[in-house]
């Protein structure tokens, strides 16, 4: 592990191509990263940078391929995180990969079915407690750190990680005038600002974008804090929303979310559940991208907002994660003529 300057000096593939901008040269990884940055036809300067065609579906290994690297050369053997269920399959996944024992602690009947297969594929103890997200956090920061390498977005080395998603927009498209991010426990919108800023140390991006925090209307302790004029959220006990990933009501990094929407002079928006649904159907009829609910949520601000300029949503997971999401209308045919008949409509 070495700590150095940074400089700009991009080379090879994953998150590890801008290993001169990391902490740490190299490590465990699985080729996260380098994903797709699509020009959406839904807007005018809409770009959709999809996460969800990261290893595990989510953007989450990007941190995690630092997260556990960390954890593996820190000689820990256990790994534990809360989650909503991306974070629990991508440590599961990396931590397969590193050798090390996960445990992964879910709020029961909170989260979505293509997470909780991956989690167990991986092989990570799968730990149900009742109560929501925010519960299953207080017990991994309790009780999880004592006994294991923790490795939710509190960590800082996953925010270094998640940091690269600036770095392959800023490749393929300069410094946009907005990036659109989904917003739960508030860690990912920071990293991603973090990455822009250090492009602008480097004199590499002369005007930063404008971070937009997007929250699902019942679990929006920062959305409404930011439209009530207040620089601290009033968190929320019961949030609700079919977006099971950002179904938060007390967001760990609060204050660093807060801050990078003031320094970038953007601000938070609510989406609800319909405008999120709404946006995720047209995002795969007509872009053919296929978002979990919570990834949408960042299409739905942009198209709720009508920006001008480049605007990059990031579109945070995959649909795969959350099949119970999407209802499946199908027809039947008896027969070859009646297939026939349906063909030629
Ligand atoms: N989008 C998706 C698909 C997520 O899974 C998450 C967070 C977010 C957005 C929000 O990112 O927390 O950095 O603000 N999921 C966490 C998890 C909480 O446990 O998988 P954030």
């Amino acid at each position: 592990m070495v700590v150095k300057e940074k400089y700009w000096a991009p080379r090879g593939r994953g998150v590890w191509r801008y290993a001169s901008m990391l902490p740490l040269i190299d490590g465990v990884s699985l080729g996260e990263g380098q994903t797709p940055l699509v020009k959406s036809s839904l807007n005018g300067g809409l770009y959709i940078k999809f996460e969800g065609a990261n290893p595990t579906g989510s953007f989450k290994d990007r941190g995690m391929a630092l997260g556990v690297t960390v954890a593996k050369e820190s000689g820990a053997s256990k790994v534990v995180v809360a989650s909503t269920g991306n974070t629990a399959a991508s440590a599961a996944a990396y931590a397969a990969r590193a050798g090390l024992k996960c445990y992964v602690v879910l709020p029961r009947g909170n989260v979505a079915r293509g997470k909780l297969m991956q989690a167990s594929l991986h092989g990570a103890e799968l730990v149900m407690v009742n109560g929501l997200f925010d519960k299953a956090l207080e017990y991994v920061v309790t009780y999880g750190t004592r006994y294991a390498y923790p490795l939710n977005s509190f960590n800082p080395w996953r925010l270094e990680g998640q940091k690269t998603l600036a770095f392959e927009v800023f490749e393929e498209l300069g410094c946009p005038d907005y990036v659109v991010v989904p917003v739960g426990n508030a860690g990912n919108i920071s990293a991603i600002w973090k990455g822009f800023k250090e492009l602008a140390e480097l004199g590499l991006c002369r005007k930063l974008p404008k971070m937009i925090g997007v929250q699902a209307e019942g679990a929006a302790p920062l959305a409404k804090a930011w439209e009530r004029g207040s620089a601290t959220p009033s968190f929320i006990d019961e949030p609700e929303t079919v977006a099971t990933a950002i179904k938060i009501g007390k967001p760990i990094n609060w204050p660093k979310a807060i801050a990078t929407v003031k320094e970038s002079s953007g601000f938070f928006i609510a989406v609800s559940d319909g405008e999120i649904l709404k946006a995720q159907k047209l995002l795969a009829s007509r872009d053919g991208i296929g978002a979990e609910p919570a990834g949408a949520a960042s299409v739905a601000a942009a198209l709720k907002l009508r920006l001008s300029g480049t605007v990059v949503a990031v579109v945070t997971g995959h649909a795969l994660k959350d099949p119970d999401a999407v209802e499946i209308s199908a027809k039947e045919v008896r027969n070859a003529d009646e297939l026939v008949e349906l063909l030629g409509q």
